[in-house]
Formats: C-alpha cells, structure tokens, sequence
C-alpha cells in the first residue's frame, strides 16, 4: 500500500530581538496560526520529487545518482531531506507536496517552516515518530543554505511552536503568554526582501564600525529582556513602547524601510500599543500589538494607507503529524 503523510509547521513572528539574536543576544518569538503543509507520498520511482504549489515550481532528484542536483528555490529542501536519508542510511524515493498559507520573502517564517514540515514527514515515514530536534537539525540545512548565517530562531519555533526566549546555543525558554495578552496585528508591505541579503548588510556594518554598532546590538538584547518582563508584569504600555524602541534600534542597523516606518507611525498614532518590523526587515511584514478595542480603529488607519492587514493568534502548534 502507497503510504502517505500531511505534515505541517506554523509561521512565527518575532516579537522582539531579530538580527541581535544573530550575534548571540536574545530574542523573543512566538509561532502564529498560519501554516505551511507538506504531503508526502512514498513512489517507486527512485526519485524525490518536489512540487510546491505556492511558487508554481517542482524539481526532481533521482536518488544515488552522482549529479549534482539544479540548485533552484527547492534545492534546500531537497538538502534537508537527503540529510534524513543519510542519517538513516536509507533511500526511500517519494513526492513532496508543498502547500502554504505563509507569505513567502515577508519575516514570517516560511523558509523555515516548509523544511520543518517537509523533514517531519520524510523523518515520519521511515521513523514512524517524530524527533523534534532531529526535524530542526535537519531543517537548518535548508536554513544554512537560504540564510547563509541563521541564528537559528525561525527552525527552532516551526519546530516546537508557543512561545519563546531564544538565545543561541541555549535552551530555549518558554514563556507563558497571559490570557489578556493584547492581540497581535501583521501588516505586510508587499515588499519582497532576502533574509540573508539583510543579516549580510547587518554584519557589514558591524565590520566597518563595531564601535557603534556592538552597542546597539547589545541594547536590542538588553530590550529583549525588559520586554520579557513587562509580560511578566501584564505591562502591555512598556512592552508597547519597548517593541516601538526596537523598531528604531533596527532602523539605526539599516534594515527599516519607508514602508515600514510608515506601519510604525500610523498603527502608533492610531492607538497601538507598539509596534515594529518583524524578521530581518528591509520590507517584509511589520506587528503592532493592540487593545481589542483599538483593532479596528489601528486596521482601518493601515488599509486607509494600502497596507495588507491582519490580525494572528500565538499558536502552540510546533510541527505535527496531520493524518
Ligand atoms: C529572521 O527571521 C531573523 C534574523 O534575526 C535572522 C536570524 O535570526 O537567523 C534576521
């Protein structure tokens, strides 16, 4: 019988931290209700194939041959999946269908969130369970390949999903939102940016002036913490203005944009709390968290100015089994 798996993995967005997280400060980040799906079926055809339907690509991989495979937008997939086969010593030929309610290029998670919910299913299909940090090891290969340096954030949240405090080479901290946490709204520029372009141009900079630059990097991890306390405290005002803080603090680091000034300024004038880039910048989507009383108001500002909106639940869903 023709065994086949649906996997998936949520988005994330980081609520504060992005880019000082690279250079082992912390970071916190919360996986969202959106997700990308995976359907794996097991062929004979001694290939892996992969089709996702979101970019309207495919790619083919016959296994044991010594080519070297087209290195296009799937190939870091492929790499996460070929990591399982290797780990397993096994080649089990199949078809990966991708599916994905994530906006790919906008800071929420995509490119990690596929590999997660891809290596799931291969790791399911010869396992018959799922080993978290295997799936994540495995997905940083696709990460390592599309981020050039990542932190490691975005696997480890599509991985096990809540929320967390985030500091490499550290075991994540889970925090326990309140119940009265106020609602947390995306808004997306449209404008595609490249994660690994950004943290690129962050580390330039650091190069050239690490003088200026170390501090700021060092004042994000500091604002990391109070904002972790200011959830701590049902602070929602100081952790409004400390998201805000954060938006500038990654503004001075090169990687705001017009647009994204542009949230910031409206969703704050109009009765957010806070609000922020969220993901390496550059374009992308921004957050602004708000009372329930305010959403409409702040939603309706943004659409006034063009802007996709909407509004995201934190989702304790990390990778998971389908069917
Ligand atoms: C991307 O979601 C977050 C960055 O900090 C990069 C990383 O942590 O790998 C910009």
């Amino acid at each position: 019988m023709t065994r086949e798996i649906l996997s998936s993995a949520p988005a994330k967005v980081i609520l504060c931290g992005e880019h000082a997280v690279v250079y082992g400060e912390p970071a916190l980040v919360t996986a969202i209700n959106l997700k990308a799906y995976c359907r794996l079926t097991e062929t004979k055809t001694g290939k892996i194939e992969i089709v996702s339907k979101n970019l309207g690509k495919s790619m083919s991989y016959t296994l044991d041959s010594r080519e070297e495979p087209s290195k296009n937008e799937l190939y870091p997939i492929l790499r996460s999946l070929l990591h399982i086969l290797d780990k397993f010593d096994k080649r089990v030929s199949a078809r990966i269908e991708i599916s994905s309610e994530i906006p790919v290029s906008a800071g929420l998670g995509s490119s990690a969130a596929v590999p997660v919910a891809c290596s799931a299913a291969l790791y399911y299909l010869i396992n018959g369970k799922l080993d978290r940090e295997a799936i994540m090891e495995a997905a940083r290969e696709a990460e390592k390949i599309i981020h050039g340096r990542p932190s490691g954030i975005d696997t480890m949240i599509a991985t096990f999903g809540g929320v967390y405090a985030y500091r490499k080479f550290e075991e994540p901290i889970k925090i326990d939102v309140p119940k009265d946490f106020p609602k947390i709204l995306v808004i997306d520029t449209g404008v595609k940016r490249s994660t690994g372009a950004l943290v690129e141009r962050v580390r330039k900079l650091k190069e050239r002036y690490p003088k200026v630059i170390d501090p700021v990097i060092h004042a994000i991890g500091r604002l990391t913490i109070e904002a972790i306390y200011a959830i701590f405290d049902r602070d929602y005002e100081r952790l409004g203005e400390l998201l805000t803080l954060n938006h500038r603090l990654l503004s001075a680091i090169g990687v705001s944009h017009e647009q994204l000034d542009l949230i910031v300024k409206t969703a704050v004038e109009n009765g957010a709390l806070g609000a922020k880039l969220t993901g390496a910048g550059g374009g992308g989507c921004a957050i602004a968290i708000c009372y329930e009383e305010h959403v409409e108001h702040v939603i309706n500002a943004l659409k006034a100015q063009g802007f996709k909106c909407f509004s995201v639940n934190v989702s304790e869903d990390g990778v998971t089994i389908e069917e």
